[in-house]
């Protein structure tokens, strides 16, 4: 047989052709084992998908038991000089027509091709691996389900936290508890934004550009800042701790604008620090979540959690306290996450991974009955009409060098009592009021 090369014509020996056809033979054997995958979204984070498979490859295959191979990378573009740029396709349908395609990633982001692109994927039997907590706040219960009819399965480890393991240890781990309490900090840009704040003394447009310019918030950092991405993060935990499902719009949810550097000066006074905080917490038949800025004491375990680091602590009834850390965000830790769900599904191919959240409603309570302290600035010469609104049980925090103004921590009240207390005193009110936190 002749081979033409580029610049020559080479004769095949029999032996060699003999070689070749068994080296097909075992090619085809070999892609019949095979695991494809296809990656959808070739930005950060699936790029970083490809390069935990590829650095990682032997380990991962081990771990996996099969080989696996990222065939499709899916995406708009082209990228003619990514050294895994010749896997770019633009048409769905070449992935989903594919048999041998077992696990899909879907690192797209958003929900409209994300959750069609995932449901006919499911519906296919391909089991999906996905960072996009916008779709699983959306749609997680309904996609859970398909991809259990269809004998495949759809998880989400890299949702929440990036790179922390949390979903599997809620769904796997602490399967024996009945989970009481999540209280996360599940925002590395705010985390980041507070920190500044607080070790720095920065304000809060000052922090907000440099980490803009630093990558760590987007452009448009409206979703980090006002708490919607904590609070998609906080109904994806809630779900798996109630097993029912958690409506990520129906959580009580405020942001980080408008705390200052002066708030700081208070916290610090107080032996405390400031944090954005996804709350989800048993109250009787119902639950608690929201999303809120707190003051946290030093005792608390979250009080040391700074920068774009992430933490979600866990109270159980039997095991008590566990905490789980690390990076929240970036594009190897959140690769790493969708990479384990990968490897779980290659372990589970035909069969369902157990997830319990159903497509029930929890009934979340009210947070106008939530009882616990809160803290508030005010003018000076307003100190005597505070104490006859609020009682004479607040605690006065006086700064050094700061006479025209007052912090206040005021007793056990409800948040509604709050409000129509904080209401009466609104003229002489400087800056938010900060609900306090306390470890129970
Ligand atoms: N914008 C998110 C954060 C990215 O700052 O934590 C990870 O979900």
């Amino acid at each position: 047989m002749n081979i033409p090369t580029k610049n020559k014509t080479v004769r095949q020996s029999r032996a060699e052709r003999s070689a070749g056809n068994g080296n097909a033979v075992c090619r085809r054997r070999k892609e019949e084992k095979m695991i494809k995958i296809a990656v959808l979204g070739y930005g950060t984070v699936g790029s970083g998908v490809v390069e935990v498979i590829e650095k990682n490859k032997e380990l991962v295959n081990k771990k996996a038991g099969e080989e696996l191979e990222v065939t499709y990378i899916l995406d708009l573009l082209d990228f003619p000089d990514d050294p895994y740029g010749d896997r770019v396709v633009h048409d769905f349908d070449r992935i989903l027509a594919d048999d041998q395609v077992k696990i899909i990633c879907e690192t797209m982001g958003g929900v409209g091709k994300a959750y069609e692109f995932t449901a006919k994927a499911l519906e296919a039997g391909k089991s999906v691996c996905t960072s996009n907590k916008e779709l699983v706040a959306a749609h997680g219960p309904e996609l859970i389900r398909l991809a259990h009819t269809h004998n495949c399965n759809y998880l989400f480890e890299a949702s929440v936290g990036g790179g922390i393991p949390i979903i599997r240890p809620l769904n796997y781990s602490l399967t024996a508890e009945r989970i009481q309490a999540i209280t996360g900090i599940l925002n590395g840009t705010t985390n980041y934004i507070l920190s500044k704040m607080e070790y720095e003394g920065a304000d809060y447009d000052t922090v907000l550009k440099e980490a803009q310019e630093k990558g760590y918030a987007e452009r448009n950092p409206e979703a980090d800042v006002e708490g919607y991405d904590a609070c998609r993060k906080i109904a994806i935990l809630s779900s798996l701790m109630t097993g029912k499902n958690v409506d990520y719009r129906k959580i009580y949810t405020e942001g980080i604008t408008g705390v200052g550097p002066r708030d700081f000066e208070y916290a610090k006074k107080l032996d405390m620090s400031i944090k954005l905080l996804a709350v989800s917490k048993e109250a009787g038949e119902k639950t608690l979540a929201m999303v809120s800025p707190f003051l946290i004491d030093s005792a608390h375990p979250l009080h040391m959690v700074n920068g774009v680091f992430n933490a979600v602590f866990v109270r159980g009834n039997m095991l008590g306290d566990s905490m789980y850390y690390g990076r929240g965000a970036g594009k190897l830790p959140t690769a790493s996450a969708v990479v384990s769900d990968v490897i779980d599904c290659a372990r589970h191919i035909g069969k369902v991974i157990m997830c319990f959240w159903d497509q029930e409603e929890a009934e979340l309570l009210d947070i106008d009955s939530v009882r616990r302290r809160f803290f508030f600035r005010v003018k000076s010469q307003a100190l005597d009409t505070v104490r006859e609104v609020f009682g004479n049980d607040i605690l006065e925090v006086q700064l050094d060098g700061v006479p025209e103004e007052c912090g206040i921590v005021t007793s056990v009240m409800s948040e509604a009592d709050f409000a129509e207390c904080h209401k009466k005193i609104s003229d002489a009110a400087i800056g938010r009021r900060l609900r306090m936190e306390a470890v129970e």
